[in-house]
C-alpha cells in the first residue's frame, strides 16, 4: 500500500481511518432522528473524540438533512465531512457537493446496490447499467472534491466477480475509498475476511485506495466482522456511537475501539481515538434520543465496569485485572463499582463500609450488620448505600441501647 490520500496524505499502513455515521445510518433507525441543535452537538463530541470522517447526512432526502450537513461542515474543521449521494440519483451528488461546500475537507461518498436480488428488484437494472452509473457517480463526484468514496450496497452478497469488476470502475473513474457493506449483516468474520482480501488481490489499482468496511448487526456480528475486514486489508471502519443504526444497528464504536486497545498485539491497527471519551459520547446520544443503553452493553453499559458477585468483588480487591480487561478510567468511567446484592461477600462489605465512613468496626459488629445486610438483600434488587446507612446505624443503636 502506498497510497497518497487527498484528505489524510501519505497513510501508514496499519493506520484505521474512523468513519462514524451516528448522524446518517445511525439516525435513520426508527425514533433516533435528531435536530439541527442536536446534530450540531453530536457533531462536535464526534470531533473531539477524534473520528476522522463524520458522515453528516444524505442531503437530497430533505431540505433539514441538507441544512444539518452545510451547518455541520461550517462548524467542524478537525474532521472531514461526507455526505452521502446515489451514484444514479438526479440531482444527489450535486446536492451532497453544495451542501459541502463551506468544508475545510469534505468527502462525497456516492453508492449503488451490486448483489443480484438488489439489482433485480429494487434497482430493476441489468449489471452492465450499474457499470455505467458507477462510472458517471464517481466522475461526477470529483468534480467537486478529490476525496471520494463510493459504495457497493449489498456489497457482501454480491457474486466476487462482478464486485472485482465494480471496484475497478470506481478506482477508474475517481474513487479514492471503496467500502463493501454488509448492508444486511448477513455475513460471517471469515466472509468479510476473505472478500477484502480477494479485492486487494485481483482488482487493479487496488493498492491505490482505502478499502472501507460498513457491518450491520442483524445477527450480532457487526463488530466482529469488522475486526475480520481489518484482517483481510481494509484500513476504514464505519460505525456509531453505541451501535445504533438500521434495524438491529451498525458496528459500535466503542466497541471496535477497545479491541484495538486492549488487542494490540493481534490487532496493531492505530486510529486517533481518545478512549476516555467514549462514554461521554455514548451518554451525550443516549441524553438526545432518549434510548439508554442496555445496562450489559460492553465499555459504556451501566454494568460494564460493576461486580456484585462475592468471589469478584474479593478478586477485585486484591488485583482489579482479575475480573477487568481495561480500567473504567481509560473510557471514562471514574472507577469500578461494588453493587451490592445477595451475591456479595464480607470483603466487598467492609469496604463499603470504609467509603461510607465506618471504619471502627469490630469483627463482631461487622458480622453482625453483614447478616442485616444479607436478609435485606434477599428481599430486595439492589442495596443503596442509604440502606446500607440505615442498617448500620441501627447495628450502632441497638447495641447502645
Ligand atoms: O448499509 C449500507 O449498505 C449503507 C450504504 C448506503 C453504505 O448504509
Ligand atoms: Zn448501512
Amino acid at each position: 500500500m502506498n497510497i497518497n490520500h487527498p484528505s489524510f496524505g501519505k497513510i501508514d499502513k496499519n493506520r484505521v481511518i474512523f468513519f462514524d455515521t451516528t448522524l446518517r445510518d445511525g439516525e435513520q433507525s426508527p425514533g433516533f432522528s435528531m435536530n439541527l441543535d442536536e446534530k450540531l452537538r453530536m457533531a462536535r463530541i464526534l470531533t473531539e473524540l477524534g473520528v476522522d470522517v463524520i458522515e453528516a447526512g444524505f442531503p437530497v432526502a430533505s431540505t433539514g438533512d441538507f441544512e444539518s450537513v452545510y451547518r455541520i461542515a461550517e462548524l467542524i474543521k478537525d474532521s472531514v465531512i461526507c455526505s452521502l449521494a446515489r451514484s444514479g440519483g438526479k440531482n444527489d451528488i450535486e446536492k451532497a457537493g453544495e451542501a459541502l461546500k463551506p468544508a475545510k475537507r469534505k468527502r462525497i461518498h456516492n453508492f449503488i446496490s451490486t448483489s443480484p436480488l438488489h439489482m433485480k428488484y429494487k434497482l430493476r437494472m441489468e449489471p452492465e447499467t450499474v457499470l455505467e452509473i458507477i462510472a458517471d457517480g464517481n466522475k461526477k463526484a470529483r468534480q467537486f472534491t478529490d476525496d471520494v468514496q463510493w459504495s457497493a450496497e449489498d456489497g457482501s452478497r454480491t457474486d466476487p466477480d462482478f464486485l472485482c469488476r465494480c471496484v475497478e470502475v470506481a478506482i477508474k473513474n475517481g474513487a479514492t475509498t471503496i467500502n463493501i457493506p454488509d448492508t444486511v449483516g448477513y455475513s460471517t468474520p471469515e466472509d468479510m475476511r476473505r472478500i477484502f482480501k480477494d479485492l486487494l488481490e485481483r482488482v487493479p489499482g487496488a493498492d491505490q485506495v482505502i478499502f472501507s468496511c460498513h457491518n450491520h448487526n442483524d445477527l450480532g456480528l457487526g463488530v466482529a466482522n469488522t475486526i475480520a475486514s481489518l484482517q483481510g486489508g481494509a484500513r476504514q471502519v464505519e460505525c456509531t456511537i453505541n451501535g445504533i443504526g438500521e434495524r438491529a444497528g451498525n458496528a459500535a464504536l466503542e466497541e471496535i475501539t477497545m479491541i484495538l486497545r486492549t488487542r494490540h498485539d493481534e490487532f496493531p491497527y492505530d486510529n486517533r481515538i481518545i478512549s476516555k471519551k467514549l462514554l461521554n459520547a455514548s451518554r451525550t446520544l443516549s441524553t438526545i434520543t432518549g434510548f439508554d443503553v442496555q445496562p450489559n452493553k460492553a465499555i459504556v453499559g451501566r454494568n460494564a465496569f460493576a461486580h456484585e458477585s462475592g468471589i469478584h468483588q474479593d478478586g477485585m480487591l486484591k488485583n482489579a485485572e482479575t475480573y477487568e480487561i481495561m480500567t473504567p478510567e481509560s473510557v471514562g468511567w471514574n472507577r469500578s463499582s461494588f453493587v451490592l446484592g445477595k451475591h456479595s461477600g464480607r470483603a466487598a462489605f467492609r469496604d463499603k463500609l470504609k467509603s461510607l465512613g465506618y471504619d471502627e468496626f469490630s469483627d463482631e459488629k461487622l458480622n453482625e450488620a453483614f447478616q442485616r445486610f444479607k436478609t435485606l438483600a434477599d428481599q430486595k434488587k439492589t442495596v443503596y448505600d442509604d440502606d446500607i446507612s440505615a442498617l448500620v446505624d441501627d447495628e450502632v443503636r441497638d447495641h447502645e441501647f
